[in-house]
């Protein structure tokens, strides 16, 4: 194929190297970055006396007539072409003549390709927030519900001390706010312009790369061109930021999985957002945290292959790096999918809150309640304590009850210290409302993080 940009290279190039070398399948994806930031360079080069009031008119009119054909679908996408920079580069010549020639002045491909990538980065960074940010509301939206639905708190998958629902769901917040968190600071890291760097050493032309970077929203251009050329920790950083979100809605995914079963029958998931067996007409299957969960493992691909494929680059570029966009869009595409639909499924979930507390019966969830009772009341030490509630949970379950039901006579036979007002303390809700420390589980102490959790969402 006859090439834009032959160059060095005359003879015609195989079909098969077009097929192997281009990037255009995938990386027209960023084309709307490629004409704004060829627009604003062109705005540069008008504004330092290198092009002229009417090239950069021909220019803007034809990078917009090229955005308005790609909208419309009539773009003739050429696999000669290489990539989305070509492709437009050539059709703007094809449109407005040997100005459209012009355009390429003062920057290479190299530039080119670590702007528009790291626009696209940018600005799905900031949509992946608002994504959680709706996630982030919903969970508040649940958590006011339920401050004093008890469940049975749990660690090693055992029965532990009974906590609420709404605590539960603000863990979650708290893993999402430190999300938000990461891509806020990922934005600001990554807030300059690449363009203007050309190869790899800069140029000769009287630039003005503040102001392309001002035009573009950027808040000042890179500091070294060679870095620039090289550098994809923007994109690495979407991508870890991204895997670590999918890592909390996966944690979330496998509960909800649980939590949906016959032996759990916490909460039930809507139909909207279940789907059914093709063979097995009773059946509700919860396929939405499950391929949740399951997408998870992709996203953690994505980020092994960048680093991977980074891993023994020299400076500056080298075509390994056109490797680098395929993982961040899949990455970018499945996480924004996956937050909406968790958020979704969540607001719709039912929660079972008379299953939740009937299996705060189960597993003595007040027994560290009991031990506590006997160093504060009976001025026992700790280790002593325990031991001796260790025993008691033992005829607990040799009576088949809960601890919390054990007659006080019986409690008492096995430790006169112990006295009538153990009732109290062995009760799940006093056991839950106990924890009051800051941070716990307690009600009160519940609705102060909720407040927090609001306080900080109305800062959005
Ligand atoms: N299609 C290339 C990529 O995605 C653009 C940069 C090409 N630069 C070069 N010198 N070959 O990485």
């Amino acid at each position: 194929m006859a090439k834009l940009a032959s160059g060095r290279v005359t003879e015609k190039s195989s079909e098969l190297l077009d097929k192997f070398n281009a990037s255009l399948p995938f990386d027209k994806k960023l084309y709307a970055e490629d004409i704004a930031g060829s627009i604003a360079h062109a705005t540069m080069l008008e504004a330092q006396g290198i092009l002229t009031q009417l090239e950069l008119k021909d220019i803007v009119h034809g990078l917009g007539m090229i955005q308005k054909e790609i909208e419309e679908g009539i773009f003739v996408f050429d696999i000669a072409d290489e990539d989305i920079h070509m492709a437009i580069e050539k059709r703007l010549t094809d449109l407005i003549g040997d100005t459209g020639k012009k355009l390429h002045t003062a920057r290479s491909r190299n530039d080119q390709v670590a702007l528009d990538f790291r626009l696209y980065v940018q600005k799905n960074t900031l949509k992946i927030k608002d994504f959680l940010l709706e996630l982030e509301r919903t969970f508040l939206d649940i958590a006011k519900e339920h401050t004093t639905t008890m469940l049975p708190g749990m660690t090693h998958l055992q029965h532990a001390q009974p906590i609420n629902f709404a605590y539960h769901m603000l863990a979650y917040m708290s893993m999402f706010k430190r999300d938000i968190e990461r891509l806020q600071s990922a934005y600001k890291r990554n807030n300059f312009s690449p363009i203007g760097c050309a190869a790899l050493a800069g140029t000769p032309h009287d630039l003005n790369r503040e102001m392309t970077a001002q035009l573009l929203g950027f808040e000042a251009p890179t500091v070294n061109c060679l870095d620039t050329v090289s550098d994809r920790d923007f994109a690495l950083d979407i991508l870890y930021n991204i895997a670590a979100i999918m890592t909390h809605i996966s944690r979330l995914s496998e509960e909800l999985i649980l939590w949906s079963s016959s032996e759990f029958k916490f909460v039930s998931l809507s139909d909207a957002y279940s789907t059914s067996s093709s063979i097995m007409p009773q059946k509700k299957n919860p396929d939405v945290p499950e391929l949740l969960r399951g997408k998870t493992g992709r996203v953690y691909g994505n980020l092994i292959s960048l680093l991977t494929v980074l891993k023994g680059l020299p400076l500056a570029y080298n075509k390994d790096m056109q490797e680098d966009k395929e993982g961040v869009f899949d990455s970018v595409e499945n996480v924004l999918l996956s937050i909406e639909i968790l958020t979704q499924a969540l607001k719709t979930m039912t929660v079972h809150v008379d299953n939740m507390e009937k299996a705060c019966k189960i597993g003595h969830l007040s027994a560290t309640d009991l031990a506590d009772y006997l160093v504060q009341k009976c001025d026992m030490p700790f280790r002593d304590a325990y031991k001796i509630t260790g025993a008691i949970v033992v005829e607990a379950e040799k009576m088949g009850v809960d601890l919390s039901e054990m007659p006080v006579e019986k409690l008492q036979a096995l430790d006169s210290r112990i006295g009538e007002d153990i009732s109290k303390y062995l009760d799940l809700r006093h056991s839950m409302n106990a924890r009051n420390s800051q941070g716990g589980t307690a009600t009160d102490a519940t609705q102060k993080q909720i407040a927090y959790f609001q306080k900080w969402l109305g800062g959005y």
